[in-house]
């Protein structure tokens, strides 16, 4: 595990720039963190890093539950926060978007239950000050595991 903190949200957004860089279709990031802890800030930088137009504002997906956005590679953006279990993901059709053509970036992973992927960058985010976030990065799966040091030595 790797530690970050973000001690202002340029901070925040200077993760997401570098995951926004380095993704590759297929790859799958999940984050945890209480409400407020800024998972979806940090999806809005990655989905910059992607270059999805500004115009095209990331918002929480929590009434929609996925949203899709067209950057480098397509960005698929879940928040699983209103779903109950993993019966519920199953039966929407989600995990098909894991390891696809796109990055997904799923809130609430904890929903997943058994349809969690094996292979992921895992990012824990927790409330250290007003304007502070914790993260802390975990690599699954083999490429995971290299690159996530990368990583965060490039913030
Ligand atoms: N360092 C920081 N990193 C991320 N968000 C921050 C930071 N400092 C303050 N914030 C604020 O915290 C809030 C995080 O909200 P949000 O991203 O919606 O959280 P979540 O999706 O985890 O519920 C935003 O209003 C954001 O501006
Ligand atoms: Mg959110």
């Amino acid at each position: 595990m790797h530690s970050l903190e973000l001690s202002s949200l340029e901070r925040t957004e200077a993760l997401g720039s570098v995951l926004g860089n380095i993704v590759e279709p297929g790859d799958v990031i999940t984050l945890e963190g209480p409400l407020g802890a800024g998972k979806t800030a940090l999806t809005q930088a990655i989905a910059r890093g992607l270059g999805v137009e500004p115009r095209i504002y990331v918002t929480s997906p929590t009434f929609s539950l996925l949203h899709e956005y067209i950057g480098r590679i397509p960005l698929y953006h879940m928040d699983l926060y209103r779903l109950a279990d993993e019966g519920e993901v199953e039966s929407l059709g989600f995990a098909e978007y894991f390891y696809g053509n796109g990055l997904t970036v799923i809130e609430w992973p904890e929903r997943l239950g058994y349809l969690m992927p094996t292979e992921r960058l895992h990012i824990e985010l927790a409330i250290s000050g007003e304007n502070s976030r914790s993260a802390n990065l975990t690599g699954y799966g083999q490429l995971w595991e290299k690159k996530v040091a990368e990583i965060v030595s490039m913030v």
